[in-house]
């Protein structure tokens, strides 16, 4: 069974990857759960799903679980939702001994990993992730944290998991749009790593099974594996692990002018990725044939994703409104060719609007 450590400063953690993943999930539990008291966070729908089986298995060997159901849902990412949380640890008489498991998406872990931290000044926690999106990108890297009226995930801490777990089996039953929006940042590595995983990726939309779990294995595997290696360089983001940022830029821009809930969040970063893509092509000039692979294949991703209409003067409103709240110049990530990533910064204007404007008539034409 594939495993990556995700090597810090402080100590390694695995990330696992495969199915039928009970002997590990327990022999997890078994060396982190010490005392044997293991508080588990569910997200409601993961709950309904396969929720029974994992609180049977942790009561096979006679653990002492305390179970929560978090509503699905980014309204969860709330000081409400936290508040509930804090009170079920704290009524519950958790002790820093104690284990806490969350078990769902991006969501759950991100909410639940920051209760974690903040529980009695940090609390050892493991995450179940149980989407696309989570396993490649939202479980890794140790970034928790809830949202603020003011914005995203604007209130967080930095609380590394002692372990993750991607068991492919729990993909099954999530919904075909989860699926593409989490393949959006498995394409954000196509652009980071280089042409061989961009040519994996095309090769598993062509198979035309999002849910084929060899392929989705290999996915998770080397995306897990890149992501791993930028936080052990650079675990705060203070230099590298801005590369990740890779069509951030114009997705987050996208997502705020649509209000939240329209697009999903993977699925405004394909479209951002595009408008990456175009940006980096008219700021690189002379290269810009080797950006066609990556563009064709952001293209074909087009067609699943549905049509909201959008106008380019609020999306680069909404790039201005992000620039002045972290106080520093608009900056872009972008690529010279696949593998190469740079940070950009001080861009003539118009080829900013240009590039918006370009990639939203390709998403008018082609989204659904
Ligand atoms: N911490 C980070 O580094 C990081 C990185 C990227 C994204 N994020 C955050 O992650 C969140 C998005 O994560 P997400 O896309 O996983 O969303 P999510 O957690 O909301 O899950 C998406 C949907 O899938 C459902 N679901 C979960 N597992 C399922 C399963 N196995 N079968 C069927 N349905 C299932 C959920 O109920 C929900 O409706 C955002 O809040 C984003 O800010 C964090």
């Amino acid at each position: 069974m594939p495993q990556i450590n995700i090597m810090l400063k402080a100590g390694a953690y695995p990330v696992v990857i495969g199915n039928r993943m009970d002997n590990k999930f327990l022999s997890l539990i078994k060396t982190n759960a010490q005392n044997r008291r293991v508080f588990v966070f569910f997200d409601a729908r993961f709950y309904a799903l396969h929720g029974k089986k994992i609180e049977a298995l942790l009561k096979s060997k006679k653990y002492n679980i305390k179970s929560f159901v978090i509503p699905s849902g980014e309204k969860s990412k709330s000081a409400s939702a936290l508040k509930k949380i804090y009170d079920f640890l704290l009524h519950n008489q958790i002790s820093r001994n104690d284990f806490i498991l969350a078990c769902g998406g991006g969501v759950t872990t991100d909410l639940v990993g920051y209760a974690a931290a903040t529980t009695l000044r940090g609390i050892k926690w493991g995450a179940v992730s149980t989407t696309l999106l989570g396993m490649v990108d939202a479980a890794i890297g140790g970034k928790t944290g809830i949202n603020h009226e003011s914005g995203k995930n604007l209130i967080g801490a930095f609380w590394q998991p002692s372990f993750v777990i991607c068991n492919t089996e729990h993909l099954q039953t999530l919904p075909e749009r989860e699926m593409i929006a989490g393949l959006g940042e498995v394409i954000k590595y196509g652009g980071l790593i280089g042409n061989d995983l961009i040519d994996e990726i095309e090769k598993f939309l062509k198979n035309g099974d999002l849910y084929d779990t060899k392929i989705l294995k290999k996915l998770i595997n080397v995306s897990v594996r890149y992501k791993g290696s930028i936080v052990a360089k650079d675990e705060r983001e203070k230099n590298i692990r801005m590369f990740l940022n890779l069509g951030h830029t114009f997705g987050h821009a996208l997502e705020k002018t649509l209000g939240y809930g329209k697009l999903l969040h993977g699925e405004a970063i394909i479209i951002g990725l595009l408008a990456a893509v175009i940006l980096s092509q008219k700021v690189n000039r002379t290269s810009t044939k080797a950006l066609t692979g990556y563009e064709s294949l952001l293209k074909k991703c087009l067609r699943f994703l549905p049509y909201f209409p959008l106008k380019p003067a609020e999306i680069l409103k909404n790039m201005q409104i992000d620039k002045k709240r972290f106080g520093q110049k608009l900056r872009f990530v972008l690529l010279k060719s696949p593998g190469k990533p740079f940070i950009a910064s001080d861009l003539r204007p118009k080829l900013i609007i240009d590039s918006v404007k370009e990639c939203l008539d390709l998403y008018k034409a082609e989204g659904r």
